[in-house]
């Protein structure tokens, strides 16, 4: 279905929000191209007001690229293997969604070979202060432009980046809010270390984007230790200053959607159970970085 859609972008250097447009109806072609387009200029765009089943949110996924998998599938819907549960909520003394997916500044399974083109989710719960719905809400999610904060970088900095590259590593030290996840072996086995630029080119617009995280990012292919680390430190901290940052305020309905070579982000545990947050959330394959 062709829908008039209206985009408003945010004050942020990311962020727009999309208008007019229906999730639980299958976007037609002309519609869906000016949604990909605000996607591809914005890094992070929102739909507000949606209600959308567990298959139309793949649906809607799925004409991004081919679905993706999360290593932390046991928390998958039960009948949508696609679609993992972002969620505090307990049940019988356990949670029965992955509580602590984003607590730290990332880019999603950039310790993959090839990390997702985009994340999708779509709040089905949001934490209030008082724990009754309210517009009090708790649990925001902070985006940060990688590529504002590339282009903020003086020459010689280019310079000196251009050609490295940092492992990634699955089992990085600050997984968790809590403290370091729990991997399994299993899963420790199935990620080993991958290398991948810390500057890469978006491969829709041709920007320049920083692809390195303190936390996530473990050396820099020869340099020694110390430097590595005090490089990825300072291009970490670069790229979360607050003039690069677009602050989500969850609303129950909201679809967001990011763009994980153009922006890291980080999901406030400013909320505990009982305060109740539920996200359905989709991966969409990407690129090898370049
Ligand atoms: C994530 O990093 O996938 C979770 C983000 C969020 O829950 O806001």
């Amino acid at each position: 279905m062709t829908q008039a859609l209206i985009v408003e972008k945010c004050a942020a250097p990311v962020g727009a929000e999309i208008k007019g447009v229906d999730l639980s109806q299958d976007t037609a072609p002309d519609t869906f191209a000016k949604i990909e387009a605000a996607f591809n200029e914005h890094s992070v765009i929102v739909f507000r007001d949606q209600s959308i089943s567990p298959d139309q949110q793949l649906a809607f996924s799925d004409k991004f690229g081919a679905l993706e998998i999360n290593a932390f599938n046991k928390y998958a819907l039960p009948d949508h293997p696609g679609v993992l549960m972002v969620s505090n909520i307990r049940e019988n003394g356990a949670d029965i969604g992955f509580a602590d997916a984003g607590s730290h500044w990332h880019s999603d399974m950039s310790y993959t070979a090839h990390p997702p083109r985009c994340t999708i989710l779509f709040a089905v719960e949001v934490p209030t202060r008082d724990g009754a719905p309210s517009d009090d809400t708790l649990g925001d999610t902070l985006f940060a432009s990688t590529a504002t904060a590339y282009d903020a970088l003086p020459g010689d900095m280019k310079t000196r980046l251009s050609g490295l590259k940092a492992v990634h590593r699955f089992a990085a030290k600050e997984r968790g809010v809590k403290g370091p996840l729990k991997l399994t072996q299993a899963q420790i086995d199935k990620h080993p270390d991958v290398r991948h630029p810390v500057v890469r080119t978006h491969p829709e617009t041709g920007r320049k984007c920083l692809y390195v995280r303190e936390g996530e990012c473990v050396s820099i292919d020869g340099m020694d230790d110390a430097d590595a680390e005090a490089l990825i430190k300072q291009l970490s901290d670069l790229c979360v200053e607050e003039r690069f940052i677009y602050r989500h305020k969850w609303r129950v309905g909201d679809v967001l959607m990011w763009d994980n070579c153009a922006v890291q982000h980080i999901a406030l545990r400013d909320y505990e159970w009982p305060q109740r947050r539920m996200m359905h959330r989709t991966t969409v394959g990407g690129a090898v970085p370049v």
